[in-house]
């Protein structure tokens, strides 16, 4: 071996030189352009953290924690990880410095490496980077169809083509317990034809034999009982108005049954997206509900959701596609919804103007307009758009410019138009330029 040829990068690790690193860059600020109009803001948490956090949050005995973590000892013998995903560092780093006590509805996007010990292949590496948002503080189900609308607007605009959505349910702790038993006893009877880690976890965790890496278990499983089948009713309702409001926003989606994902902590709605040019076991991002992680890390009992994508797959699926551009988000906006009738009309709305380049956001704590108006005041909102009965019988929304404090009555399929025109100006003019918000 030649004196230059001596080190080389760890195996799965990729150097990344300029002409690559400019793609890296434009695909970076696209997800960072989508997750701030979504109003997340960004969270930077270290790249290591305690193994325990891992093992409480991820689960003992998934594939992740039980061999794919680079582990080492520290001083006095304590365990340390390199983090292999991003939830739990953001649980614990908002737990350890009280940021729950402080806002009703954490909302923050990462990006960064994240290390498992994989087989390295096209798309799946050791060292790899993902962009991820989380949501914490809400079980709506509105809140995993704004993370699954900011996920897809961001592949959208990245300019992946062909990608498709699943979403399944994997239930709770009141009625996950029931189907994991009779999971048990159906994976009881073919254990024969089971490999070795799954006939190792069926009796610890059954749940992992449906998205076991080898395809003669899954087909198995595939045979047997699915956890939407045996879902409580808030389970089952849950995944109802999730579809719904998936269908107003007019996002197109299949239901995958077999669907688990392959961290413990997830509850209830769980989804992955797939795209071009990979095989069906490779997502290009997955995420889900995880409304029990934060109690189970030791704090509140707090709903909680989100998803991460891995940078990687999506420019394997861009191939040489040019990644356009990301602009500056045009206005801030708050929807308010006066009443509970209101609040689908204006959650169809809001992700219409994020999808239009608007700052926008709402409330999901389904309180008053009176502190939701406060809360607008308190974001910095240029503009509140209201719907109430009034306005739902009339076809029009409320537009506040909370400045002048006027209001304005607007047809609902002019909305657009009339706050694009009072916030590019001169008219058909030039967005504001980058990093800055027009309100
Ligand atoms: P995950 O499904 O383990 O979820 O990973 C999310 C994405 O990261 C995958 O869909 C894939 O694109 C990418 N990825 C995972 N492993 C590799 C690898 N070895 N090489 C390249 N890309 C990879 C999570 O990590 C959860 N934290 C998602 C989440 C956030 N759930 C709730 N919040």
């Amino acid at each position: 071996m030649s004196q230059e040829k001596k080190y080389r990068a760890v195996k799965g690790m990729a150097d990344i030189f300029p002409e690559g690193a400019a793609r890296w860059r434009a695909l970076e600020d696209r997800a960072v352009s989508a997750a701030l109009r979504y109003g997340y803001g960004e969270i930077r948490t270290p790249l290591v953290e305690p193994t325990e956090l891992f093992v409480r949050s991820i689960g003992e005995t998934t594939d992740i924690v039980e061999k794919e973590m680079f582990t080492f000892a520290g001083s006095g013998g304590k365990s340390f990880s390199l983090r292999p995903e991003g939830t739990a560092g953001v649980v614990r780093a908002c737990l350890e410095h009280g940021v729950f006590g402080q806002n009703p509805l954490v909302r923050c996007f990462y990006l960064g490496p994240m290390f498992r010990r994989e087989r390295p292949q096209a798309g799946r590496r050791r060292q790899f980077h993902q962009f991820g948002a989380e949501a914490i503080g809400s079980r709506r189900p509105a809140l995993d169809v704004e993370l699954i609308d900011l996920l897809l607007l961001f592949l959208e605009e990245a300019g992946l083509e062909g990608w498709s959505l699943a979403v399944n349910s994997v239930g709770c702790p009141r009625c996950r317990p029931g189907y994991r038993e009779q999971l048990g006893v159906y994976l009881e009877r073919v254990e024969d034809r089971l490999c070795e880690n799954c006939r190792r976890r069926r009796e610890t965790n059954p749940l992992r034999t449906l998205d076991c890496k080898n395809p003669s278990c899954r087909e198995l499983a595939g045979e047997g009982p699915k956890p939407v089948d045996s879902l409580c009713p808030d389970c089952s309702s849950h995944l109802a108005s999730a579809e719904r409001l998936l269908s107003g926003i007019g996002l197109p989606y299949t239901i995958d049954p077999m669907m688990v994902r392959g961290l413990d902590y997830y509850t209830s709605l769980v989804f992955e997206v797939t795209g071009p040019a990979l095989g069906a076991q490779d997502a290009v991002a997955g995420g889900g509900r995880y409304d029990n992680l934060v109690g189970e890390l030791g704090g509140p009992d707090l709903g909680a959701a989100g998803f991460s994508v891995g940078l990687e797959r999506i420019l394997i699926g861009l191939a040489e596609k040019e990644i356009p551009p990301a602009a500056a988000p045009l206005g801030r906006l708050y929807l308010a919804a006066a009443g509970p009738e209101a609040f689908e009309p204006q959650f169809i709305l809001l992700s219409k103007l994020r999808r239009r380049g608007f700052w926008a956001v709402t409330d999901y704590g389904e309180r008053s307009l009176k502190a939701q108006l406060r809360e607008a005041n308190k974001l910095g909102a240029g503009r509140v758009l209201i719907r109430g009965p009034e306005e739902l019988a009339a076809g029009t929304v409320k537009i506040k410019d909370m400045e002048s404090g006027k209001e304005t009555s607007v047809p609902e399929n002019e909305v657009t138009s009339t706050l694009t025109r009072c916030l590019i100006s001169p008219p058909g003019g030039l967005v504001p330029p980058e990093g800055e918000f027009r309100r």
